[in-house]
C-alpha cells in the first residue's frame, strides 16, 4: 500500500519545485535574460501540472497535505531566488541536484508499488495492515488481490513524473550545471536538504 506519507512528500515536493522554477523564472526576467526565463518557465509548467495531479491524489486518497507547506514554499522560493542571483550555472546546479533526489525518490516509490502489486496475496489481509489502515487506499474494487484500484494508474502517474524530473535534470546539465561556483558543495548542499526535507515531510 502506499502510505500517505508518501502522496504528502509527493506533494510538498512538488510545491517547493513550483516556487523554485517560480523564483528563478522571476528572477532571470529581471535580469534580462530571457533565454534562461524561457527555460525555467518551461521547466514550470511541467511542475505545474505534477502539482495538480499531487493534490487530486491527495484529495482520492483523504491525505491531508504537509503541515509545512509554506515552509516548503518559503524555502523553495529563497533557493530558487538565491541560486538564480548567483547566476545561471548555479540555478541549472540547483536544479540539477533537486531532479536528482526527487527522480530517484519517485523510482524508490515506484520500486515500492511495484513490490507491492506483484507480492500481495490474493487475500484481504492487507486491510488489516497497519499500512492499510493509513493509506485509506485498501478496499473493494479490486478483483484479485484486494490492493486498491488506482494502484496502477498511481504507477503510471509516478513514472510519467520521474520521467519528467529527469528530462529536467536532463537540461540542467546540457546548460552548465556542472561549470557553476563551487559546484560539489552547491550539489551538496541542496541534496542534504532535499533529503531532509523528505524526511521530515513524511512526518509533518
Ligand atoms: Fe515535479
Ligand atoms: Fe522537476
Amino acid at each position: 500500500m502506499p502510505s500517505t506519507s508518501m502522496l504528502r512528500v509527493d506533494h510538498a515536493g512538488e510545491i517547493a519545485a513550483n516556487t523554485i522554477y517560480q523564483a528563478q523564472a522571476n528572477v532571470f526576467g529581471l535580469l534580462g535574460d530571457t533565454k534562461t526565463k524561457k527555460m525555467m518557465l518551461d521547466m514550470w509548467d511541467t511542475e505545474k501540472k505534477h502539482l495538480k495531479v499531487a493534490e487530486m491524489l491527495l484529495a482520492q486518497h483523504r491525505t491531508r497535505p504537509s503541515a509545512l507547506l509554506p515552509v516548503w514554499s518559503l524555502a523553495g522560493k529563497i533557493l530558487g531566488a538565491a541560486t538564480a542571483l548567483i547566476g545561471k550555472e548555479a540555478a541549472m546546479a540547483c536544479t540539477e541536484a533537486v531532479e536528482t533526489v526527487i527522480g530517484e525518490h519517485y523510482e524508490d516509490q515506484l520500486v515500492h508499488l511495484r513490490k507491492i502489486t506483484t507480492q500481495t496475496p490474493p487475500s484481504p489481509v492487507m486491510d488489516h495492515s497497519q499500512s492499510a489502515r493509513e493509506s485509506d487506499t485498501s478496499g473493494p474494487g479490486c478483483p484479485t488481490s484486494g490492493l486498491h484500484p488506482s494502484l496502477p494508474l498511481l504507477s503510471e502517474v509516478i513514472t510519467e513524473f520521474r520521467d519528467d524530473e529527469l528530462e529536467h535534470l536532463d537540461t540542467a546539465v546540457e546548460h552548465d550545471a556542472q561549470q557553476a561556483p563551487a559546484h560539489a558543495l552547491l550539489s551538496a548542499i541542496v541534496g542534504y536538504g532535499c533529503k531532509g526535507a523528505i524526511q521530515i515531510a513524511k512526518r509533518l
